[in-house]
Formats: C-alpha cells, sequence, structure tokens
C-alpha cells in the first residue's frame, strides 16, 4: 500500500454502491466493500469494507451501514466517515494527510445538483481541496481504453451494485443517457425472491450474492456451464435448517425480468442515439464494465437482443476506477470533469 507522499498529493476514488476503490499512483491501493460499522453507544467507527461487512449481523450494538444506495449517497453523515476512512487508509498514518489533497472521484450520470453536492461536501469534509467530478460512464470509457475525445461514437453499458448505466459517448461528451436502479443489489434480491417462491427456503442477502457469483447466468444455455452450487437456508415451513442444490438455469430464470429491463434501457437509449453516432456503434458495439458485465451469457444474450457486438472490459469491476485514474492525470486537461 502506497504513502502518501509529500509531492504526490493526488487521489482518485471510485465511490461504488457496492465496493469502493481508490487509486494512488497508478495503483489501486483499497478495493473494499462500501460499508461503515458504527458504534452508535461510543459513537465511533468500528471498522469499514470487508473487516465491516465481517461484523454485519453478528453485533447487538455495532450498526453496520451501507451509505449509498442506487449508486447515490443515502446516509450523508456514513458517507463522510467512508471517504474519510478510505482517504486515510491510503494515507497509512492520517496526520501525514497533505494539506492540498487533489482529487478525482466519480458519480452517476443521473445524478441531482443536491446529491452531487453531498458527494463534493463528503470528499471537502475528508480533506480533499480540489475536486473535480466524472460521470461514470465516461470513466468507465476511459478505462476500458476508448479514446474518448474523439469524434466517434461509442456505447457503454456498466452494470454496478445499485445501478446499470448506459451511455452514449462521443468527442468528450455524453450525447445521451440513461440510468435504471437495476443492477447487482436487485439481482440479490431477485435470487433471494426465487429461493423463497421455487424452494419455500429463506436465505440472506449475502448467501444471495454467492449464488449469484457462483452460478450466476443470464441465459439458460451456457457452452461452459458452472457446477451446481450447495445452497444453505432455513425451510420456510419447517423452520429449520437445509440445503439445495442450485443450477445456473434457475438463477438465468430468477434474473430474467431484471435482466429484460436492462435490456430495454439499452434499445431506448440507441433509439434516442443520434444517427451518426448510432451508423459508429453499428461498428464499435456495445462495452460492458462493472460487477454485472460478469454474469455468465450476458455479452450473448444482449447480442441477441441488439445484434450489435458486445465486448466485456477487462478486469470489468475497476474499468470505472481505471478511467477516474487517468482522468486524474488530465485534471486540467479533460474538459470534461465537473468543478
Ligand atoms: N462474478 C460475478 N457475477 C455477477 N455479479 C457479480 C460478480 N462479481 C461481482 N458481481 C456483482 O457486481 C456488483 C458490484 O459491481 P461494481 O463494483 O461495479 O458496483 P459499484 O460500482 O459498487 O456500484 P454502482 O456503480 O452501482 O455504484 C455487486 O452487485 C456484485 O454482486
Ligand atoms: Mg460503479
Amino acid at each position: 500500500m502506497g504513502l502518501l507522499s509529500f509531492f504526490n498529493r493526488e487521489v482518485a476514488m471510485d465511490l461504488g454502491t457496492a465496493n469502493s476503490i481508490v487509486i494512488y499512483n497508478d495503483q489501486v491501493v483499497i478495493d473494499e466493500p462500501s460499508i461503515v460499522a458504527y458504534d452508535r453507544k461510543m459513537q465511533k467507527i468500528v471498522a469499514v469494507g470487508e473487516a465491516a461487512k465481517r461484523i454485519e449481523g453478528k453485533s447487538k450494538d455495532i450498526e453496520v451501514v451501507r451509505p449509498l444506495r442506487g449508486g447515490v449517497i443515502a446516509d450523508f453523515e456514513m458517507a463522510q466517515h467512508l471517504i474519510r476512512e478510505l482517504i486515510g487508509m491510503t494515507a497509512a498514518n492520517r496526520s501525514f494527510l497533505p494539506p492540498s489533497l487533489k482529487m478525482v472521484i466519480c458519480i452517476p450520470s443521473g445524478i441531482t445538483n443536491v446529491e452531487e453536492r453531498a458527494v463534493r461536501e463528503s470528499a471537502e469534509q475528508a480533506g480533499a481541496k480540489e475536486i473535480r467530478m466524472i460521470h461514470e460512464p465516461m470513466a468507465a470509457a476511459i478505462g476500458i481504453g476508448i479514446d474518448v475525445l474523439q469524434p466517434e461514437g461509442h456505447m457503454v453499458v456498466d452494470i454496478g451494485g445499485g445501478t446499470a448505466e448506459i451511455a452514449v459517448i462521443s468527442f468528450g461528451g455524453i450525447v445521451c443517457n440513461t440510468s435504471i436502479r437495476i443492477a447487482g443489489d436487485v439481482f440479490n434480491e431477485n435470487v433471494v425472491e426465487y429461493m423463497r417462491r421455487q424452494h419455500n427456503m429463506v436465505i440472506g442477502i449475502r448467501t444471495a450474492e454467492q449464488v449469484k457469483i457462483a452460478v450466476g447466468a443470464a441465459v439458460s444455455e451456457l457452452d461452459e456451464p458452472p457446477e451446481d452450487y450447495l445452497t444453505h437456508g432455513r425451510d420456510q415451513l419447517t423452520g429449520l435448517p437445509k440445503q439445495i442444490s442450485i443450477n445456473y438455469k434457475e438463477i438465468a430464470m430468477a434474473l430474467d425480468r431484471s435482466i429484460a429491463q436492462i435490456e430495454q434501457a439499452i434499445l431506448d437509449t440507441l433509439a434516442t442515439t443520434p444517427p451518426e453516432l448510432a451508423a459508429d456503434i453499428y461498428k464499435t458495439g456495445i462495452y460492458l464494465a462493472g460487477g454485472g458485465a460478469l454474469l455468465r451469457g450476458l455479452d450473448q444474450r444482449i447480442y441477441s437482443k441488439t445484434k450489435l457486438p458486445v465486448h466485456i472490459a477487462d478486469d470489468p469491476l475497476r474499468a470505472v476506477a481505471r478511467g477516474t485514474g487517468i482522468a486524474l492525470k488530465n485534471f486540467n486537461k479533460f474538459s470534461f470533469l465537473i468543478r
């Protein structure tokens, strides 16, 4: 983990609903779940990230909070703590926090002015002096390796924990975009609901996420299917613990409606894309980023629906963070960065 030296006082942050990533000196130095564990009685933060996640549901006195919901700050105070702790972890020792911290932080494209101000104030409270913000789909495009300054249209679909963002980018700007609050968190809920309805089994959201990662799929026919996954939960009728083996086809069924809504949002965005850019996208295709891009067969499914080439970003969970890091290096050059 790098130390914030006196000479280098710049960090890039992807503050995601599910995961927060900090880039410092071109390296990912922090990649942690966006979770804060707070002791209400003592009024202090006891853990953030993975350490906070481990406490979830295990203690009576400690409240485990996810300060972001649907891609935006839902709990302002906790978000501030999260940002401050993340920067603190980067600096290793808080007392060395530089006086003029420069920061690029990404925000969802559908963010309201009030929400944008909340992010900015959180960063300021956490010690940032110079702040630029970048819209997530733009950061994703840069992180994927697209030359966003060229007058050529590209479509980016970033499916995170809280939001699916679909954007057409050309000539350093977002030409059209759609943001829907259907993404990883909703997929997890879909899995919980499916297990309850289909198997009379109650599972927690964390188990649902494990199931999704182990056997998640967007189509019911895969060339390389994953092995069935043994899922543990509680029988809804008897109340006793039980286990069931789950097949990927079941999860494809559980997620079907949510994925159909994302597909529809892609179609809607394509329908509002100016014709010259639509012609470009016919050639350049659709780029998938965010954790949702890892769903098996999602590329195949979007291809069937749109007949456009579909590419999955390298290391899709970190594409937005990579792009935010590149934006940091172009702090004054990229005119699309929000002051
Ligand atoms: N292999 C996988 N298959 C399916 N989903 C996955 C996989 N790995 C991670 N995910 C999901 O990806 C989501 C997190 O993605 P990501 O880190 O891009 O979101 P985020 O940036 O925190 O959220 P947002 O951009 O909406 O604020 C989680 O819902 C997680 O369950
Ligand atoms: Mg994200």
